[in-house]
């Protein structure tokens, strides 16, 4: 039986002669915060990609929620019927659409009557109310980062892949970015996957950690656990750069 929350089993992806997944295997619980560690190049990102539906294993499953949504290259969920938001730097957002639109487009599909109360409340909150007509090419990085935050906010999902969401932030954004984090990590109705090099997000965020070497998950754990006895020294650095 799969978990109610996100599952892989045996993935396995290449790119040409590069073999990046190894055969990954990693539960995360429904209501947990998760954080993956790996080394640049390690494939994290691949293995969100993954889990989003925006690359296709040679090998292995993907669970979310119960369901299975990936099963080697043969059968493949579209993104969108995934119901997993995330937050990837400078991906996802829809080029055609300004904003406002974005929250406009997830409220619509939500069937949520007059949201735009809550459109300005959520791009305040995020600082995009002065940039609500702009669309995504007109925007900063860290503004793309913001509306793809407030975009999965408002789509209220039950999973989230997180791929380093604090990073380009300056450090007032990312103080209240991160309280926003915590505000979910608290939910115990939302499963987090969330990649970061910072070791101070991971131990304040996340509830467990997965370390990402050499294409297989080689430890899982709480932080403690991970800092008390690492399997590999490539933990330990991890854990403190
Ligand atoms: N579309 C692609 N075509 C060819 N190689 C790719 C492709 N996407 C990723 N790779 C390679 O796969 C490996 C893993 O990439 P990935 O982006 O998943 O790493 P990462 O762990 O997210 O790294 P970082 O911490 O730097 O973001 C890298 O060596 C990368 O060059
Ligand atoms: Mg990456």
């Amino acid at each position: 039986m799969s978990s109610e929350g996100i599952e892989l089993r045996g993935v396995v992806k290449s790119f040409g002669e590069e073999s990046v997944l190894r055969g990954v295997n990693l539960s995360v619980r429904k209501g947990e915060t998760l954080a993956v560690l790996g080394v640049s190049g390690a494939g994290k990102t691949t293995l969100l990609r993954i889990i989003a539906g925006l690359d296709v294993p040679e090998e292995g499953e993907v669970f979310v929620g119960g369901r299975v949504v990936t099963r080697g290259p043969d059968l493949l969920v579209p993104p969108r019927e995934r119901q997993v938001g995330f937050i990837f730097q400078n991906l996802g957002l829809w080029q055609h659409m300004s904003v406002e639109e974005h929250l406009r487009f997830v409220f619509n599909l939500r069937r949520i009557k007059d949201p735009e109360d809550k459109i300005r409340e959520i791009l305040e909150f995020f600082g995009l109310w002065k940039h609500r007509k702009k669309r995504p090419h007109q925007l900063s990085g860290g503004e793309k980062q913001r509306l793809a935050f407030a975009r999965a906010m408002a789509q209220q999902v039950k999973f989230l892949l997180l791929d380093e969401p604090l990073s380009n932030l300056d450090l007032p954004r990312k103080k209240q970015l991160r309280e926003e984090l915590l505000r979910i990590k608290a939910r115990r109705d939302v499963t987090l996957l969330y990649v970061t090099h910072d070791p101070l997000d991971v131990r304040i965020i996340s509830h467990r950690v997965a370390v990402l070497h050499q294409g297989r998950i080689i430890q899982e754990g709480t932080w403690e656990e991970l800092l008390r006895s690492p399997v590999h020294p490539i933990v330990e650095e991890l854990l403190n750069p």
